[in-house]
């Protein structure tokens, strides 16, 4: 039936967004902690997490249809193991500050009508609140928490690297695990201020002390250097930025990098036609498109960057981890 498209499947897309709303409040509201310890029941749950008993035992009902919850004979909720590795604050796996920062994506997804309109983006680094670049950066530590073990083990770094450079880190975690990788390596996490306030508490529980510093500024307009980098990555940014705003930074990171350095782009990446693009990948492109100036870009687009900034790219790198997102590595020749 889905096949022959039969399926009446707009009534299912257009209403995915309540059973989301149903989950993030949830978990905004604390739903799944007052069941950390053990079951209860609806007015259990509600006691602890101060909300209304009988809207919470409709709720709870709802999350258990969506497989977050078991419900007893006994009249008792508890989390399944789904729930318990990713919803808990302090899960080793938690995507729980990732699924919280959801409310500041949907604000910026629910003006996606004026933006089909206008054309204009909405500019989110120029008009968060404070509390927004707190979900953000915490948000974006649990997103590359993800994936920094598998881009750590992938990422080309230069025999005998002593100097990387983080642009746009936020959180500073994907410097944090290669510089526990590769002893010899010291980083620094560039950022702009608003971030760097957020930034700074997320990177001093890892103790790395100077290993990894943060440095407040702007990479589109900070000097950032000659001849001091033996790694540069970027993860992240270039989405923000249209195509001769990224060739100029890339060419400034060109002149950063020592020879022999090496540019690692890490990027969610646009597939060549959307004829073959994944919903996730098609749409990201228009995430980007709505809250910055640009979108996604190509392996090819980013090597282009790399190409003209006298760099040599390397084959595009495809993640295992998550489908869409790679690493496009250039290096900068010795000599
Ligand atoms: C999508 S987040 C990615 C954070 C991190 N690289 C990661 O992948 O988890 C983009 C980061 O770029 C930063 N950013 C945006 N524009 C910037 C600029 N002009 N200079 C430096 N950082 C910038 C934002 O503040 C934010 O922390």
């Amino acid at each position: 039936m889905l096949a022959s498209g039969r399926v009446p499947t707009p009534l299912i897309d257009t209403y995915a967004a309540a059973f989301g709303e149903t989950a993030l409040v949830a978990t905004e509201q604390g739903l799944f902690e007052a069941l950390a310890d053990g079951p209860r029941d609806a007015a259990g749950v509600a006691s602890e997490a101060g909300t209304d008993m009988r809207a919470t035992e409709k709720v709870l009902n709802v999350l258990t249809s969506m497989r977050y919850l078991r419900y007893g004979r006994d009249g008792r909720y508890a989390l399944t193991a789904l729930a318990r590795r990713f919803l808990l604050a302090d899960a080793p796996s938690s995507v729980r500050d990732l699924v919280l920062m959801r409310r500041l994506e949907l604000a910026w997804i629910d003006r996606l009508g004026e933006f089909l309109r206008s054309g204009d983006p909405l500019d989110v680094h120029g008009t968060m609140t404070d509390v927004d670049w707190g979900l953000y950066q915490r948000g974006m530590h649990a997103q590359a928490a993800l994936s920094a073990s598998e881009a750590t083990r992938r990422t080309p770094v230069p025999k005998g690297a002593r100097d990387m450079l983080d642009i746009g880190g936020s959180h500073g975690y994907f410097s944090v695990a290669l510089c526990r990788r590769h002893q010899g390596l010291r980083s620094t996490v560039l950022d702009l201020p608003q971030a760097v306030e957020h930034a700074a508490p997320i990177l001093a529980r890892e103790g790395m002390g100077e290993r990894v510093a943060l440095r407040a500024g702007d990479a589109l307009t900070d000097d950032l250097g000659t001849d001091a980098y033996d790694l540069v990555i970027m993860w992240s940014l270039v989405h923000h930025f249209d195509d001769p705003t990224n060739r100029s930074l890339v060419a400034r990171i060109a002149r950063a990098l020592r020879p022999g350095g090496v540019l690692v782009i890490g990027e969610a990446i646009r597939p060549a036609s959307p004829a073959r693009a994944a919903q996730f990948s098609s749409f990201l492109d228009l995430y980007f498109a709505l809250i910055s100036e640009a979108g996604t870009w190509t392996f090819e687009e980013m090597a282009e960057w790399q190409r003209a900034a006298g760099l040599v790219p390397r084959r595009p790198i495809k993640m295992v981890i998550a489908q869409g997102i790679g690493m496009q590595a250039a290096a900068r020749p010795v000599g």
